[in-house]
């Protein structure tokens, strides 16, 4: 339904009833500085274009400020990485990309000078190197160009301070007074752009607020967000471990005469045996891919392929204790494992807890981690018609350490 549909169905007289539609803003433009070479990163590219939660981390920080209406987008980027910003960035109409300059007051001023002709009202000014952009922040810097020309995020220091002479103390700071900053800064378009034009100060201005405040512009204060952090070092780069990981499994083997059956390690006596290329052991199999999936490591027959002639007739606890070093390799232990065993016959209640033993040793974990149960389903189905032997598993992992 378009508007138009919708004002008709509407009484008369209720249009004028509406509230007026929100405007929270004037209209800003953006400027995200993406021009340097991310050194201490130490990423296979500058850091603004290396990938961070799924996307490049410059694309974190643009698709939120054209979510909070910033337009045009101007993008500081080095000279030569025309392809790699496009690549970054593709879809967004309100993004255009200048080179920026060899120090990040530079890059800023080359940005600021792009948006001459349109000459909005304000700029948020933004490194890209900070992908999480809070909207109540955004929403707070703009209201407060209100009473100032300039207003950017700050943090209170919590620890305190020390000054540093070669190694030895000589001094602190009262951190009472000191502020953490952040960006996007906000500012009156036309005062920032004079403040770059007449910067003459140190080559390395460490923000905007210190060009402003050198041209003697008031500068606010909001609060700004821990979420706001800067990625600055190789380890910021390394995503945290989830504490918890989970992993389902499931697997089922044809039964037939002449086969010996193994379920969970343990040969049990029965009429008939599971038909596999290993030693077809349902259950194993089941749990390996639990455990497999709980670490994003692919499947079983990734890492035991059906072709490979290595595995025939193996033992299945071979692809257990690889699977528990795989997910050591990740980092992590495991928590539980929980095993559904689906079959008309054998019973599984004699063999539980010899079955909870062996996995237990193969997994070199607690017996009481490991659980195994068994159903049957009432006669139906091919595990009805004792045609095959199903399982499913499912294993908790923590982080290790
Ligand atoms: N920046 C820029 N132009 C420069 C230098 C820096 O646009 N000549 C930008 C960076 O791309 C970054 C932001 O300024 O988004 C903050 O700088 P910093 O975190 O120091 O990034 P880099 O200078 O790229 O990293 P490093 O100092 O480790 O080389
Ligand atoms: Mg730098």
């Amino acid at each position: 339904m378009d508007c138009d549909e919708t004002c008709k169905k509407l009484p008369a007289g209720a249009m004028n009833a509406l509230p007026p539609a929100p405007d929270p803003f004037p209209a800003f433009a953006a400027i995200v500085v993406a021009a340097g070479k991310g050194l201490r990163a130490g990423q296979p590219l500058p850091k603004q274009f290396a990938q961070w939660r799924g996307k490049a981390l410059v694309r974190h920080c643009v698709e939120a400020l054209v979510a909070a209406g910033a337009a045009p987008v101007v993008v500081a980027i080095p000279e030569g990485s025309e392809s790699l910003a496009e690549d970054a960035l593709c879809g967004f109409e309100q993004v255009r990309f200048v080179i920026g300059g060899a120090t990040r007051q530079e890059s800023v001023r080359a940005a600021l000078e792009s948006l001459s002709d349109e000459a909005p009202a304000y700029v948020l000014i933004h490194d890209a190197a900070r992908p999480v952009v809070v909207p109540s922040v955004l929403e707070r810097l703009l209201s407060a160009l209100d009473q100032a020309p300039g207003a950017i995020p700050v943090l209170p220091v919590v620890d305190s301070l020390a000054v540093d002479r070669d190694g030895f103390m000589d001094g602190t700071a009262n951190r009472e007074v000191l502020r953490r900053v952040q960006t996007p800064q906000a500012f009156a378009y036309a005062d920032i752009l004079a403040a770059h034009r007449n910067w003459q100060g140190a080559p390395h201005a460490g923000d905007d607020a210190q060009v402003a405040r050198m041209a003697g512009l008031p500068v606010t204060l909001v609060a700004g967000d821990e979420a706001m952090y800067k990625l600055t070092f190789s380890e910021d780069f390394v995503a945290p471990l989830p504490a918890v990981r989970m992993g389902t499994g499931y697997d089922v083997h044809r039964l037939a005469d002449g086969e010996d059956l193994w379920l969970c390690g343990v040969k049990i006596e029965h009429s008939q045996g599971l038909v596999g290329h290993s030693d077809a052991d349902v259950a194993i199999h089941a749990l390996v891919d639990a455990m497999l999936g709980a670490v994003a490591a692919g499947d079983i027959g990734q890492h035991f392929p059906p072709s490979n002639p290595q595995w025939r007739g193996a033992s299945s606890g071979v692809f257990l204790q690889h699977a528990c070093e795989v997910v050591a390799h990740a980092g992590y232990v495991v928590g539980n494992v929980d095993v559904t065993i689906i079959c008309e016959a054998p019973k599984i209640g004699p063999h539980r807890d010899l079955m909870r033993a062996r996995l237990a040793e193969l997994m070199g974990v607690d017996i009481g981690c490991v659980s195994v149960k068994a159903t049957t389903t009432e006669g139906l189905g091919f595990t009805g018609r004792r045609e095959g032997i199903a399982a499913q598993a499912i294993a908790t992992l923590v982080k290790a350490g």
